[in-house]
């Protein structure tokens, strides 16, 4: 898992409206986390392990939440709408919907995860955690306008094939 900051996360990252909550699913060591509220933004971040981002406690600007995503109980952020949905280098399926429901006006998914094809390349393997190809694309249909979008093999921070999007919720084509 990289330390950086992605380059999709923060090109894009610099548009979210400024001082906008941002919620960061499975955040990990909270490498987005960071990187959001060095620039001033709210911050959610939540994992079902929250020991990477232990050390942002105390953060004034940074709620730290331990759920399992996973597990069949409710998303919980219903009714909470952000500046900026981030969700990187993880997929379950079953709350993709709710993730882009969670997106404000005017506001920002930025995802980046492991597609088909990443088999060839490292872990992971599993189809449940590869995206389809255009997958992505059809989260959001209908939902948010799409700014950006590849699939592609990356080489950093080690060969993978990936999918990104950055989409926008506004009144632009959708
Ligand atoms: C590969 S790491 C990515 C971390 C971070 N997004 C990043 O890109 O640096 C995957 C993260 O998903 C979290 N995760 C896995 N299953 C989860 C679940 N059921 N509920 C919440 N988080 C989960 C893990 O704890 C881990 O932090």
């Amino acid at each position: 898992m990289g330390v950086e900051a992605s380059a999709w996360i923060t090109r894009f990252g610099a548009d979210v409206p400024a001082h906008g909550p941002v919620l960061d699913v499975a955040c990990g060591g909270g490498r987005h986390t960071r990187w959001f509220a060095a620039r001033g933004h709210p911050v959610v971040a939540v994992d079902r392990d929250v020991s990477g981002v232990a050390d942002l406690a105390r953060a004034a600007n940074i709620e730290i939440v331990e759920h399992d995503l996973e597990d069949g109980s409710p998303w919980p952020f219903a009714g909470r709408a952000f500046a900026a949905i981030v969700v990187t280098n993880y997929l379950h399926r079953p709350i993709l919907a709710d993730v882009v429901a969670g997106v404000a006006d005017g506001g920002w998914l930025l995802y980046e995860t492991f597609a088909v094809g990443n088999e060839q390349y490292g872990h992971p393997t599993n189809p449940d955690f590869l995206l389809r190809a255009g997958e992505l694309l059809d989260a959001v249909r209908g939902e948010l306008r799409v700014v950006a979008y590849e699939e592609l093999v990356v080489d950093h921070p080690r060969p993978a094939a990936i999918q990104h999007v950055a989409a926008v919720r506004d009144d632009g084509p959708r």
